[in-house]
């Protein structure tokens, strides 16, 4: 496995960060409070779709280790794998193949409780709802279902109670499996690769989104735009943070996950980077995103 280069390129971006001023997206960094514990007494989980139907983007990585970061800081977590791919359930050393339950069961064959079908991961305060194939055959059934739409949030409206965070890993796609997610959603989560093609196919995103929310779920809101994949070494990697910042703004993250082996790795191993690699930057990036969620979300 190789190192990675530690060298910086002198007046980069990131070199900015060491005077603590301004981030990796050339903002000056928001002062992050020590988030409070949750207060005891009922829950109602917010729940947050990470979205975007370009494939490879860091959708499920994303899901898996802020819905991990968000466990540390004592939050009690749901993941949805809500992709028939099972890379969620895979990445939380689920075998997909070998479930007797999925999603799918929850969905349209109604004979399980979600109870049976949730397993806990090895994070505490982490669990997962794991899909595997079977969720392919979902996306068609489901065109003949009465409120087809609203399939999943009634699913998740029984769990909402139960949990602070609910987190959908949506597939690349735009169809009719993701339109549920973001049907039951408060939050959408657009993870970008910082690469050159990464602003194609986001207006197709956010007109989907803007629909959903026109037609289905007024509630929904962007709560932010993650910059994944960066490479602060490259120029490229840089000039397209800096266009994606350009034309989003503010609904950018100030945190952005820089591209390392290590997140590959994770998969391998089944666990989350905050365990696998604990003090590694990538760990520390999704800490820093579980904060800017919370507060954005108004639930630090
Ligand atoms: N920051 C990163 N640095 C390096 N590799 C990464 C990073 N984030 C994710 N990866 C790797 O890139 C690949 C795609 O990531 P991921 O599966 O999270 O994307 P996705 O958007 O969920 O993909 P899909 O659209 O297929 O569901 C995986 O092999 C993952 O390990
Ligand atoms: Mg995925």
């Amino acid at each position: 496995m190789f190192e990675e280069p530690v060298f910086t390129v002198p007046g980069a971006p990131e070199a900015a960060l060491v005077g603590g001023e301004l981030g990796p997206t050339g903002r000056p960094l928001p002062d992050l409070p020590e988030p409070a514990p949750v207060a005891p007494g009922p829950k109602h989980a917010l729940i947050v779709s990470l979205c975007n139907q370009k494939g490879g983007v860091g959708k499920t990585t994303t899901t898996i280790n802020l819905g991990a970061a968000l466990a540390e800081l004592g939050r009690k977590v749901l993941l949805v794998d809500f992709d028939p791919q099972g890379s969620l359930s895979v990445g939380l050393g689920v075998n997909p193949h070998k479930l007797e339950t999925s999603i799918y069961n929850l969905l349209l064959a109604r004979d399980v409780t979600p109870q049976e079908v949730i397993r806990p991961t090895t994070v505490d305060g982490l669990d997962i709802l794991p899909s595997n194939i079977d969720l392919s055959a979902a996306e068609v059934q489901l065109v003949s279902e009465v409120a087809r739409e609203q399939t999943l949030t009634r699913v998740l409206s029984r769990l909402r109670r139960e949990y602070d965070f609910i987190l959908i890993d949506c597939a690349p796609s735009l169809g009719l499996l993701t339109i549920n997610a973001l049907t039951a959603s408060d939050y959408v989560i657009m993870p970008l690769e910082t690469e050159f093609f990464a602003l194609r196919g986001i207006a197709l995103l956010t007109d989907t989104i803007a629909k959903v929310q026109d037609r289905l779920n007024p509630d929904l809101a962007v709560l932010g735009i993650l910059g994944t994949m960066y490479d602060g070494r490259t120029l490229h990697s840089r000039e397209v943070l800096e266009r994606v910042v350009q034309a989003f703004g503010d609904d950018v993250f100030h945190t952005v996950i820089r591209r390392t082996v290590k997140f590959p790795e994770t998969t391998v191993a089944g666990e989350p980077i905050t365990t696998y690699a604990s003090s590694s930057p990538g760990a520390e990036a999704y800490r820093a995103l579980a904060r800017e969620v919370l507060q954005r979300c108004h639930a630090e």
